[in-house]
């Protein structure tokens, strides 16, 4: 399915936080045009793990290329570039309360200038990624006039506007009801087919893994633990490996 070139390698990742060995050499690539899902308990260091691949968190040893880029050799500026072509959707919908929808979606336009040149009107750019998750209407609205469906909707927007070439979603369907999180769902993968992305999904629900990953990794003592397709590890006999399908 997906071509096999490669855009995010993680080699040999370590981080503790004192005593705490969160990541203790994990390994992972990201092909071009893939969903990759990560499963993991709580804790095991999934955001962790995301963070450190944005720069967000520095990791203590190993490697981290994204686009071809080891992010340990980019400067601020460079960093701040890269990261225009990484969107990450947070856990939870992190929108700015005392902003409007519309304002929240120009955030990340206004600090990011460098990519698209001066805009004069930002209201395309906005109606674009309003209109990609179906909230059109809600530009003018605080996110307090928002369901929490519509604030994760919001936030995928607001990840779209600078249109990345690759997402992080970490979480995207936890604490939705079941058809929220469908249509969440479904919006990741118009998203994919539309602007080819690629994503890593961080995700403990199994229906949302089924549904979109191209392959898994479980994350397990800090380590890729195991890795496959999601009827290979449902399958899987391994007992730490069926824990997360039950
Ligand atoms: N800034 C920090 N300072 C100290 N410890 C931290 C920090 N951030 C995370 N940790 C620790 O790292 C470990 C992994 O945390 P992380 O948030 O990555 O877990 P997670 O796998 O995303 O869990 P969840 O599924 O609950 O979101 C935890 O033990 C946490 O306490
Ligand atoms: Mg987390």
């Amino acid at each position: 399915m997906q071509n096999q070139k490669p855009i995010i390698e993680i080699k040999d990742l370590k981080k503790n936080y004192g005593s705490n060995h969160v990541l203790a050499g994990f390994n992972m690539v990201l092909y071009e045009g893939e969903n990759l899902v990560i499963m993991g308990k709580s804790g095991s260091g999934k955001s962790v793990m995301i963070k450190c691949l944005i720069g967000l968190e520095e990791h203590d040893s190993g490697s981290i290329e994204v686009m071809g880029k080891d992010i340990n050799e980019l400067n601020r500026e460079e960093l701040d570039d890269l990261r225009t072509e990484v969107g990450f959707l947070f856990q939870g919908s992190a929108l700015y309360d005392s902003m409007t929808v519309r304002e929240n979606l120009e955030f990340p336009l206004r600090r990011h200038k460098k990519k698209f040149g001066k805009i004069k009107d930002t209201t395309p750019l906005v109606m674009e990624a309003l209109d990609n998750v179906g909230l059109a209407h809600t530009i003018n609205l605080m996110p307090e006039e928002l369901s929490g469906g519509m604030k994760r909707r919001i936030a995928l927007a607001r990840t779209l506007i600078l249109q990345p070439k690759i997402i992080l979603y970490d979480e995207p369907t936890t604490g939705l009801d079941p058809i929220t999180a469908k249509e969440i769902l479904l919006l990741m993968m118009s998203i994919q087919k539309k602007y080819n992305t690629s994503a890593i999904i961080i995700t403990h629900d199994v229906d949302c893994a089924r549904v979109i990953s191209n392959r898994m990794i479980l994350l397990v003592d800090g380590l890729n633990y195991i890795e496959g397709t999601f009827e290979e590890l449902s399958t899987s006999t391994d007992p730490k490996v069926q824990a997360f399908f039950k």
